[in-house]
């Protein structure tokens, strides 16, 4: 029997922090429900202390999740640690993640603090935290450039007093796998009470390497992996959960130890993400890209007819794909259009969003024959941004594009409730929507990225567009979603501006600590 590998996901955390992928109470709730369904131990759902918003979001995780443990992360000073409490305060089982740098640059220029203070604050955070939960978990932030002797020091003062697990992260992602491994081992070796904790990692991939470092170090005994779905996250992100959990399964020949995650909710979940956080999947991504398991080659796909593993290391569906697709379409009544919804354990907060959403649905079928999973999911969502008492919102809009002329877009918006026109030329109807929106909105902001994706295949499929708009360092992701794409992308343009008006009140984790 192999030993358990603890897979705890940040998510909901680490990957919000993604420039523009911020997410509201309701989008975490789901995202953490479908984390649950597929078992995963721990969830990390957020900052506490950041804002009142990410306050509320992990509270109403810890209230919603009843399977795996709810994590609040926590720098090390007692707001947050208290806040972090709070907020975890309804959870079945709940953890606090707290954390303070180690590494001389940044305990030199971030914190400005010696190694002993260092020291002391940790062991101080953590005896604050225990003192909520049983369940603490401690991170030397920026370990992997950290001195291994005051590393070991750290540690071992920590782990006595009263965390259980102790996280290594190479927060600017700068190891490399077999130095990373060796992290690991002396770590494990040299704190003399390391037995008494279990060891986890936090890799970022700023090199490309942050699911190998991860692995490097689960080889090396660490038993507790931090990564983040479609690997999500600060800068080039963190460690991809399904590649991790893929791999230690792929590969039991090599690992002493396994996940009890439910793969088949890899997919689903890393489509759900991808849709509330508007950051498509590459088509070449491992497990959960477009062509994980398509074969174009003809020599490949003879293979694959005549014996599946000649090219293929792992089942479609074992991660999801095919899996959980149910169609529904125009005739599909409210039951079945709510039993679907259930499945998808997709919950609405008053009978009216629900009315709401099936008022939509029924658009939607009108337009487009088969309606999957992935339209709903996006339709939820649609509904969600209903809820956000947008400043701007499209009331109407019609775009001329013909041959030989240039063309114009008209567009109707409530601002703050009263209506406003204007129109305008473009490059294109795309271009031309944008600028008609900019004579009412203003230019709010530069913009730094114009995505479309098909959220299921054929030409009536769904159009689901990212914009990421740029003001004064902050950036925002905005998206929507039609069977329209000029609509679609009027709709994510318009959900991109709303983040800009609104006040931005996050206080980032790595900040500067105010002790
Ligand atoms: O990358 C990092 O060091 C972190 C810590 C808070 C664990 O995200
Ligand atoms: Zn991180």
């Amino acid at each position: 029997m192999n030993e358990p590998l603890i897979i705890f996901d940040t998510t909901l955390r680490d990957g919000e922090q993604s420039p523009g992928a911020s997410m509201t109470r309701d989008e975490k709730v789901r995202i953490a429900k479908i984390l649950e369904r597929m078992r995963v131990d721990v969830i990390e759902a957020g900052f506490p202390v950041a804002s009142p918003g990410d306050f509320e979001a992990v509270k109403a995780v810890a209230e919603a999740v009843t399977e795996s443990t709810v994590c609040g992360l926590a720098r090390a000073v007692e707001k947050d640690i208290d806040r972090a409490a709070e907020a975890i305060k309804p959870a079945k089982r709940g953890r606090i993640h707290t954390f303070i740098a180690t590494s001389p640059i940044h305990m030199q220029n971030k914190l400005r603090m010696t190694e002993e203070q260092v020291l002391e604050r940790a062991i101080w955070a953590v005896e604050r935290a225990r003192q909520y939960t049983d369940d603490v978990e401690f991170s030397p932030e920026d370990a992997g450039r950290s001195e291994i002797d005051f590393l070991c020091r750290v540690l071992e003062a920590v782990i006595k007093a009263g965390a259980g697990t102790v996280n290594i992260p190479d927060t600017v992602g700068y190891n490399l796998p077999h130095q990373f491994g060796a992290l690991i081992k002396s770590l494990r070796e040299r704190v003399p009470n390391s037995d008494k904790a279990v060891f986890s990692v936090h890799c970022h991939n700023d090199l490309g390497l942050a699911v190998a470092n991860s692995l490097s170090a689960v080889l090396n005994g660490a038993r507790q992996v931090e990564c983040t779905i479609n690997g999500l996250g600060e800068r080039a992100g963190n460690a991809s959960l399904e590649e991790i959990v893929m791999a230690v399964r792929t590969r039991r020949d090599i690992f002493p130890c396994d996940t009890r995650l439910d793969t088949t909710q890899i997919v689903p979940a890393s489509r759900l993400v991808s849709n509330i956080t508007g950051f498509p999947v590459q088509p070449n991504k491992a497990i959960v890209g477009a062509n994980a398991f398509a074969h174009e080659s003809g020599i490949h796909q003879d293979g694959v007819i005549k014996k599946r593993e000649t090219y293929e290391i792992m089942r479609a569906e074992d991660v999801g794909w095919l899996a959980n697709r149910m169609v529904l379409g125009k005739h599909s009544g409210r039951n079945a259009f709510k039993s679907r919804l259930k499945e998808l354990n997709i919950e609405f907060k008053s009978e009216q969003d629900l009315n709401s959403a099936f008022d939509r649905f029924k658009d939607l079928a009108d337009k487009k024959h088969e309606i999957f999973d992935e339209d709903l999911q996006a339709l939820v969502t649609e509904v969600d941004l209903e809820q956000g008492n947008e400043h701007f919102r499209l009331v109407s809009l019609k775009v001329c594009s013909q041959t030989g002329e240039t063309p114009y877009a008209n567009v109707t918006l409530a601002v703050n409730g009263s209506e406003e026109k204007a129109g305008a030329p473009g490059s294109g109807p795309v271009d031309a929507a944008f600028k008609a929106i900019d004579s009412v909105a203003g230019s709010q902001g530069q913009l730094l990225l114009y995505s479309v994706n098909n959220i299921t295949s054929g030409t009536d499929s769904q159009g689901e567009v990212t914009v990421r708009l740029e003001r004064g360092g902050r950036i925002v992701n905005g998206h929507g979603a039609d069977t329209d794409i000029v609509i679609a992308s009027a709709k994510a343009y318009l959900n991109a501006l709303n983040k800009l008006v609104a006040p931005a009140e996050r206080t980032h984790p790595q900040a500067g600590q105010p002790i």
